[in-house]
């Protein structure tokens, strides 16, 4: 994992939660979650997954890059207490959550894994009381994000996901025996095409609601 800084030619402040399509070009265009924000540039936490990701990686100073944006809702950031769930790269737009939640004045826990300590890119720049777990147990706690909710969810007033769908369908499945899944938001994923709500390709059944435009952030008690 590594944070790719782009400048910023788009207009207005995203929201934590949003996201831009970034096109490579001749290879791809692909969205990705913001990282990292001020007026003169946007960080990408880049995870080389794909033909396009290798290349975006690989970008060098001063190469140009296309960029659109900013697309989707985003999180709420109304909270006083927060906790901040994220797996493996999912934890890029939970950094600049936590940055804009401190900021305001909230109280942040963020509990984050990652499969080795290698991948901690962004401990650095996540804001609040962090935990973390190891898969290969090189820091923190040996074992998933999982591992680290041994917590008492309602002294939290807002709870925000993102990760991987397996491990955030776990942590949907805790906040339901709280009966706390309207206060719980989810970063969902989905392949994405126009990213702004024309293409159809990633609509989830049975809503049929377009992750790219009605998402990605999603309630609990929405899903
Ligand atoms: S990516 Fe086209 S509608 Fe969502």
């Amino acid at each position: 994992m590594s944070v790719v800084f782009v400048e910023n030619n788009l207009e207005g402040k995203p929201q934590p939660g949003q996201f831009v399509m970034v096109w490579v070009y001749g290879v791809d265009e692909i969205p990705m979650a913001i990282s990292h924000f001020d007026t003169t540039r946007i960080g990408i936490t880049v995870n080389e997954v794909g033909e396009c990701t290798k290349a975006l990686r690989n970008v060098r100073e001063g190469e140009s890059i296309g960029l659109r944006g900013y697309f989707g809702k985003g999180f709420t950031t109304s909270a006083s207490k927060a906790l901040l769930i994220g797996g493996g790269v999912g934890i890029a737009p939970l950094t600049y959550l936590s940055n804009v939640l401190v900021r305001e004045g909230a109280e942040v826990v963020v509990c984050f894994g990652v499969k080795s300590g290698d991948e901690l890119t962004l401990v650095e720049d996540v804001k609040g009381r962090k935990m973390i777990a190891t898969e290969d147990g090189s820091q923190g706690v040996k074992g998933t994000v999982i591992h680290l909710l041994d917590l008492d969810f309602e002294k939290f007033d807002r709870i925000y996901c993102c990760g991987p769908e397996k491990m955030m369908f776990e942590v949907f499945k805790r906040v339901c025996e709280y009966g706390m899944l309207e206060k719980c938001e989810f970063s969902l994923h989905r392949y994405f095409k126009c990213g702004m709500g024309v293409c159809g390709s990633c609509c989830i059944d049975p809503h049929g609601w377009r992750v790219c435009k009605e998402g990605p952030i999603f309630r609990g008690d929405e899903l």
